[in-house]
């Protein structure tokens, strides 16, 4: 049978790209002005600011959930320079739940660097972009592009999955050397008179048409000229990936200490420690050896130990748990009460505290230990 796609490994043929970039002006960006879904960071003008917000919650979020967070956000912090000034705790705050906390302390930071060396205003130079912690080459792209209409190629999740359908590309996109190759591509197809809606285009396109599962190729702009579908068999066959890789799976027991008026111990996690959710406020939890309740009392019983509960004992009945996927491992915390001798420990300016219903608002949680208070029932 003909291969309507390059052949395997070759990059497309300079024709097929020609052709593909004709299809980009005269269909694809066309079809993204009228279908372009309403979104709040899109309105115009956009500023750099919004997109840069707007881009950095997108990342590992899905767009339904960020929107919510996105209007509070704004509101709060409706300049570089009022988030420059705000507290880190806040922004935390404004994060939780949407993971990845590394984007909120990284934002934080970015915004300090711009009032500071660049008077407030979002640079509009890939360069200085690049430099601001957290920004990567595609955020870079994509505000550079929507924001300032920069010739730069975004190259996300949808836009690799886009361009291996359309050339039919046998590439393994979870390898460096394909990503490359496919930036190349995304260059080279570029609209240059404008970025911005081309770079948007192809990123709605595998948003809202060409899914991973069940593409709607009916309603494809590019069908005409689609070698994935040309050849046959379901588009979804591409993009090919190479094995995923098994994630670790972690088990943890967490202690639920009660300071007798209504107020369960929490700990920060200190910022400069680095890691997923440093900043961020937990119930006091350490890894257990195994998934035998002696075992996951043992941590818990360790974990009150370091946050300072003298002769800590889990007892009782497992009464909250959790299980949560981060990208590179799994987690299931098993949450048990910890009973201690004497008085409960002293609260410590930002490093430990009793959170009560009345006070939650007071500190930033991550998914699994929010979830931990619901469970326990002292959030709502
Ligand atoms: N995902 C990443 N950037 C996006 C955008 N600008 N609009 C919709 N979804 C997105």
């Amino acid at each position: 049978m003909k291969r309507a796609g390059a052949a395997r490994g070759e990059t497309p043929g300079a024709a097929a790209v020609r052709r593909a970039k004709r299809a980009v002006a005269e269909r694809l960006v066309p079809w993204f002005r009228g279908a372009a879904r309403e979104l709040p960071w899109r309105r115009e003008p956009r500023s750099g600011y919004a997109v840069w917000v707007s881009e950095i919650m997108l990342q590992q979020t899905r767009v339904e959930t960020v929107v919510p967070y996105f209007a509070r956000f704004m509101r709060d912090y409706p300049t570089v320079r009022a988030l420059a000034a705000a507290p880190l705790d806040g922004v935390l705050k404004h994060w939780e739940g949407l993971g990845y906390y590394t984007r909120a302390r990284n934002l934080h930071r970015a915004a300090q660097i711009v009032a500071e060396r660049h008077g407030g205003e979002v640079p509009e130079d890939a360069a200085a972009l690049r430099a601001l912690p957290g920004l990567g080459d595609y955020t870079v792209a994509a505000i550079g592009s929507f924001a300032f209409g920069l010739p730069l190629a975004v190259l996300d999740g949808n836009v690799m999955r886009v361009l291996a359908r359309l050339f039919a590309l046998d590439w393994d996109i979870a390898k460096p050397a394909s990503r490359a190759k496919l930036q190349s591509l995304a260059d080279a197809l570029l609209a240059r008179e404008a970025p911005g809606a081309c770079n948007e285009a192809w990123m709605e396109l595998g948003a809202t048409v060409c899914k991973p599962k069940g593409a709607l190729c009916g309603e494809c702009p590019l069908a005409g000229i689609c070698a994935a579908r040309a050849e046959g068999g379901g588009v979804e066959r591409y993009p090919v990936r190479g094995g995923a890789k098994a994630v670790p799976h972690r088990v943890a027991g967490a202690a639920i200490v009660r300071d007798g008026k209504g107020g369960v111990l929490v700990v920060r996690r200190p910022p400069e420690a680095g890691g997923l959710l440093a900043g961020l406020w937990q119930v006091p939890a350490a890894e257990a050896a195994g998934t035998g309740a002696e075992a996951l009392r043992e941590a818990a019983a360790r974990a009150a130990e370091a946050a300072g509960v003298r002769g800590g004992r889990a007892v009782g009945e497992e009464v909250a748990l959790v299980r949560h996927a981060f990208s590179h491992f799994t987690l299931e915390t098993h949450a048990f009460p910890v009973e201690f001798d004497g008085k409960p420990p002293r609260g410590a300016a930002g490093k430990r505290a009793f959170a009560r219903r009345e006070t939650l608002d007071k500190f930033a949680f991550g998914k699994t230990d929010s979830t931990i208070l619901r469970q326990i029932g002292i959030a709502g």
